[in-house]
């Protein structure tokens, strides 16, 4: 069980054991690589967020900025702390972040059969723009998915590709 103040902070290549942990927990036998999670932890380009409780990780995010796209590579709850709006508030933290840096569209893949996140993605206003036909390596197909987001000012600065530092510690909890 998480506490209701609990943090989403940056993770570093220090966190790739619990991370790979969480991985395996949460999608099970359709996990990521671990040498794909270290790449991910490695990039300057990508920014993964996660939750800690004493007991191990219990929510995560992990995001990949390519110019003027995000891209949502994994979003995650830990199984008990499902249904209580963690996932609805990441994708929302990852709304600011992009807003922040001047980045207007943020994009997904997610697995025709995965109806929790496409629920999830869809009444945050994500629509559908095509079908990646085996896109998973086990045959599954993906939607791909996409979110506009408004302009927030005429200032056109180039996007920031490295973490910036007021993502250390986050409280995506209300
Ligand atoms: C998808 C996932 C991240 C959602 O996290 P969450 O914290 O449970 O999401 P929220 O509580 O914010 O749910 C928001 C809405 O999404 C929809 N939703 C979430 N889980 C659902 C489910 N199992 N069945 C149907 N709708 C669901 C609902 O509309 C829900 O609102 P409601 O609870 O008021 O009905 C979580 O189920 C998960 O970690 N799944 C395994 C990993 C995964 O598949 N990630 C996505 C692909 S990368």
């Amino acid at each position: 069980m998480r506490s209701d103040c609990s943090l989403l902070r940056a993770a570093g290549p220090d966190d790739l054991d619990a991370l790979y942990q969480f991985e395996l927990l949460c999608f099970q036998e359709h996990h990521f690589r671990r040498d794909h999670v270290a790449w991910i932890l490695d990039n300057d380009r990508a920014l993964t967020l996660l939750e800690n409780e004493p007991h191990g990780v219990t929510a995560a995010m992990m995001l990949l900025f390519e110019g003027r796209t995000c891209r949502v590579l994994s979003v995650a709850v830990a199984p008990e702390a499902r249904r209580r709006g963690t996932g609805t508030r990441m994708m929302e933290l990852a709304e600011g972040i992009c807003r922040e840096r001047r980045i207007p569209i943020i994009r997904l893949e997610v697995s025709t059969r995965n109806f929790a996140a496409i629920e999830l993605y869809r009444r945050l206003g994500y629509r559908m723009d095509g079908v990646l036909y085996g896109y998973y390596s086990w045959g599954e197909d993906a939607y791909s998915m996409r979110k506009d987001l408004p302009e927030t000012t005429s200032d056109a600065r180039p996007p920031r590709l490295s973490e910036p530092e007021p993502y250390a510690m986050i409280n995506i909890n209300p």
